[in-house]
Formats: C-alpha cells, sequence, structure tokens
C-alpha cells in the first residue's frame, strides 16, 4: 500500500507540473480546471501517505528533533506539506479569478507553480519504478 502510494503521488506530480505549464501557457477553463482538481488530488494523495509514511511517522515521534535538524525528514515534516498546501491556495484562487473572468488568474497560477516547483522532493527518483 505505502509503495503504491508512494509510485502514484511520485507520478501525478507530472500531471500537476504539466497542467500547471499548460494553465499557464494558455490560461483557459480547461488547463486551468485540470490544474487545480490535479492537484486537489495529489494533496488528498500526499496526507493519506503521510498517515502512513514510516518517515513522517517516525518525525512525528519526536517532531522537534526532526524539525531542528535539516535534512529530508525535516523536509517532509515541515517544507513539503506547507509548500503543497500554499500552492493548493494559489491555484484554486486562481481558478475562481479565472472563472470570475479577473486578470490575476496567471499570476496566481504562476505562484503556484513556483511554490511547486520549490516543494518538490527533486533529490527523490523522477520515476519510481
Ligand atoms: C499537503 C500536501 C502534501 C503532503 C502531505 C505530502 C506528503 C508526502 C509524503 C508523506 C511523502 C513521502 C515521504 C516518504 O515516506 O518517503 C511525499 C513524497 C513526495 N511528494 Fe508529496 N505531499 C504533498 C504534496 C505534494 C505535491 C503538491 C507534490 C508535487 C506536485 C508532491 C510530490 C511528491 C514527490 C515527488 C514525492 C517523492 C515520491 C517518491 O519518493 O517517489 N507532494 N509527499
Amino acid at each position: 500500500m505505502y509503495e503504491a502510494l508512494l509510485f502514484l503521488h511520485g507520478l501525478v506530480r507530472w500531471l500537476v507540473l504539466a497542467f500547471g505549464l499548460w494553465a499557464l501557457w494558455r490560461p483557459e477553463a480547461r488547463p486551468e480546471a485540470l490544474f487545480a482538481h490535479a492537484l486537489t488530488l495529489q494533496v488528498v494523495l500526499g496526507v493519506v501517505l503521510a498517515f502512513i509514511s514510516p518517515l513522517v511517522q517516525g518525525a512525528l515521534a519526536n517532531l522537534e528533533a526532526a524539525v531542528a535538524t535539516p535534512g529530508e525528514i525535516r523536509f517532509f515534516a515541515a517544507e513539503h506539506w506547507v509548500g503543497g498546501l500554499v500552492a493548493l491556495g494559489l491555484a484554486h484562487a486562481g481558478l475562481s479569478q479565472a472563472r470570475k473572468g479577473k486578470p490575476l488568474d496567471r499570476l496566481l497560477f504562476g505562484l503556484a507553480l513556483g511554490a511547486l516547483l520549490l516543494s518538490v522532493p527533486w533529490f527523490r527518483p523522477l520515476l519510481r519504478l
């Protein structure tokens, strides 16, 4: 279950990034909605993963030490999910702006994509086979 979710979460990252680029390149209803909804799916997968991840559960057992020590454990215990949630908020704000025909959508999608690029663990495999 853990391995399967890790694989899926790593794979959906590429969908999210591709839809994000598409939404920036063509700010139209379809790519914008795909971006925001794929990101929502990714966050749901991430939250489920956090409940069964030995790494996150180990970090929670000693949160103070995990957060005080820079490295992989702190990245997943702190930076990763915060960046994911910030991106989610920005993408949905962008979608809402786009649906109202307001001009801020592109900026919000760009910021969401930037937050994603900063919070993806690029030190992990690009594709888990
Ligand atoms: C609240 C949001 C999120 C949570 C709680 C979350 C949680 C996690 C957890 C627990 C892990 C695995 C740690 C481990 O056991 O090794 C992980 C890995 C990962 N996450 Fe997230 N995540 C979130 C959002 C995102 C987003 C938005 C992206 C990218 C679009 C993303 C991309 C990845 C990638 C690429 C990995 C590494 C997968 C691998 O090692 O194969 N996550 N995440």
